[in-house]
């Protein structure tokens, strides 16, 4: 049985203090969802410490929504995944469609940031997905394919064990507008066969997530989908009811 993830990005968004008390509040909650739901939250990394501290032994895990591809040394603004795994994070976002877009994340560097994370046991959420124009053009397979090929391909099969896969579609991020669960299920079965062609069976454990404008209205229909294993979740993570719900949806 592949894990249930129910995981927040929150990008961007609440003071430490505004977070900490989102954090706490979610805590509060999960065991609604019941313990066969993974529950990811992941904060500004100023607010890391103190939503560790309201989470802790509570069932909820915390994550980064991005370290540097290097280990230390002169990279002003930057933060290692070691700094992050030595305060208790767990998970760090890679490769985020926003990070690729305005920061210009390539596979090169995603490569390097895996490295750095896997080195100090986080556990990557790796993100995929295609534009609008690919996908109009009937390019989103390949475009997801290379995303896969040109940094997964390159793990060991003792580190595909400990990835989480985010299929994020670029179009639905933060626009309302959500694949369809048909839409979602048929490139999710693509990238599990995509690591399978490279990895066999060790593929079927892969945790594939879905991404863009997941909210409780819709959850339950793309959960219930064979391939689709949970939720990386941007705006509806900033409520407690809306997140929890969510993690709600799974059959
Ligand atoms: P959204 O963001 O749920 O607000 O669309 C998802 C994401 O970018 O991870």
């Amino acid at each position: 049985m592949r894990k249930k993830i129910a995981a927040g990005n929150w990008k961007m968004n609440t003071t430490p203090a505004q977070g900490t008390e989102l954090a706490a509040a979610i805590a509060s909650r999960r065991n609604e969802a019941g313990n066969d739901v993974d529950f990811i939250i992941c904060p500004p990394f100023t607010h890391l410490t103190e939503v560790i501290r309201a989470t802790r032994g509570k069932g909820v895990a915390v994550g980064a929504q991005n370290c540097a591809a290097e280990p230390k040394g002169a990279y002003t603004g930057e933060v290692s995944a070691e700094m992050l795994a030595s305060i208790g994070v767990e998970y760090v976002i890679l490769g985020h469609s926003e990070r690729r877009q305005y920061y210009g994340e390539t596979s090169e560097t995603l490569n390097r940031k895996l490295e750095m994370a896997y080195a100090n046991n986080l556990t990557p959420i790796y993100c995929v997905g295609e534009k609008l124009s690919e996908r109009e053009a009937g390019k989103h397979f390949d475009v997801v394919k290379a995303q896969i090929t040109e940094v997964i391909y390159n793990l060991s099969a003792d580190k595909l064990a400990r990835l989480v896969i985010a299929y994020e579609p670029v179009w639905a991020i933060g626009t309302g507008k959500t694949a369809t669960s048909a839409q979602a299920q048929e490139i999710h079965a693509f990238i599990r066969k995509v690591l399978t062609e490279k990895f066999g069976d060790a593929a079927d454990m892969v945790p594939i997530l879905y991404g863009g404008s997941v909210n409780p209205k819709n959850a339950a229909e793309l959960f219930g989908m064979p391939d689709v294993d949970g939720g990386l979740v941007g705006g509806a993570s900033l409520e407690a009811e809306s997140f929890i719900q969510i993690g709600k949806s799974f059959r």
